[in-house]
């Protein structure tokens, strides 16, 4: 592959004036010593999530556990409970995880290396390469979708999307500014989120316009192709909202594994392909008018509502009292529910 210098060299040029500000993130050409530990927990966190929703979450993190050591010591509860509403749970237990392994095996400090930091838990390609160059300047470069876009634009690749994927990671690894890993990496990404957008492309802006072969085709709108996306299936279940008189809601805690692993969850029926409102323990139970929809990855999700007063919790349920009980730390899906229900009382 041809390097084109070209490339780097407009992207930087244009980053150094235009960078994004980020919680986690130094200007271009700062004195400071990038923070591994925030960059770590800002990549993590940006995986499948924008940047506007994660820059709350992040600065209440680093409030709570400014550093590694402080996360490795945190109650398990604690880190699901402020991560609720980020989605994919699995983040939150790698991330304690993995806090606990830095502490443990590696003294507290962040391996340099790509090899090391993909072997940690939670951290793959895209983050190792974003670790490793963004905090250590090691030449890895980044393949989100927003280099996807970028490189299958600047060089025309018609190949749909995924199976342009190694192609697509040729040519961003190739461009690299090798001096500047971090900042090349998050330039383009800067550039795939400000200029080269998914719809109606700012290219007369952008900085490396004059040798981009869609935008000389005249087409970057229609790239990079995709292959069109399987249909989701719907499935069905009913959550059991349950109060106690005095003691507060009765809530389970998931099993670590799965779907929403170890997250606060009303009891439920097993969400499937056909409608279930059969509680998994006895009350007087009375629909709440309305539904919950809510999207996975996987498959879209509707839920009927039911609520009751309870007087005994029985295993694996358990009351949490109404001073400490707060629905945003629960996911979001079982934080609407909460929603409708604070909505039928009125
Ligand atoms: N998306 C994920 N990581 C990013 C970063 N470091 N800069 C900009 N956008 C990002």
């Amino acid at each position: 592959m041809k390097k084109d210098m070209g490339f780097s060299k407009g992207l930087l040029t244009w980053y150094d004036k235009n960078a994004r500000v980020m919680p986690w993130r130094l200007p271009p050409n700062s004195q400071q010593e990038p923070n591994p530990y925030f960059i770590w927990l800002s990549e993590i966190m940006l995986q499948q999530t924008t940047v506007a929703t994660v820059s709350s979450y992040f600065n209440k993190f680093i409030i709570k556990w400014p550093n590694i050591i402080d996360l490795s010591n945190a109650d398990d509860n604690d880190v699901m409970a402020s991560w609720a509403g980020l989605g994919y749970y699995a983040r939150a237990r790698n991330l304690l995880k993995c806090a606990r392994i830095i502490v443990t095996q590696y003294n507290g400090f962040f391996p340099k290396s790509y090899e090391e930091l993909i072997k940690l838990p939670g951290i793959g390609p895209y983050t190792a390469s974003a670790i490793s160059s963004i905090a250590f300047s090691k030449p890895y470069a980044v393949l989100d979708g927003n280099v996807e876009r970028v490189m299958s634009r600047y060089y025309f690749v018609l190949n749909p999307l995924p199976a342009s994927k190694g192609e697509l990671k040729i040519l961003a690894q190739s461009n690299l500014h090798t001096h500047r890993p971090g900042d090349h990496n998050q330039a383009i990404m800067d550039l795939g989120a400000t200029i080269c957008t998914p719809t109606k492309p700012n290219c007369i802006g952008c900085p490396v316009n004059s040798a981009c072969k869609a935008y000389i085709i005249g087409n970057a709108e229609l790239l990079p192709k995709k292959l069109p996306k399987k249909n989701k299936p719907l499935k069905f279940g009913s959550l059991f909202i349950g109060v106690h008189p005095t003691n507060g809601f009765l809530v389970e805690r998931r099993k670590e594994s799965g779907l929403l692993g170890g997250m606060l969850s009303w009891p439920s029926t097993d969400w499937s392909s056909r409608q279930s409102s059969d509680p998994p323990l006895p009350a007087d139970w009375v629909p709440i008018i309305g539904l919950v929809q809510h999207t996975f990855t996987h498959f879209n999700l509707e839920l009927n509502i039911f609520k009751a007063t309870i007087k005994n919790s029985v295993d694996p349920y358990f009351f949490i009292p109404t001073e400490c009980f707060n629905s945003n730390d629960m996911p979001t899906v079982m934080r609407k529910a909460f929603d409708l229900y604070l909505n039928s009382k009125h």
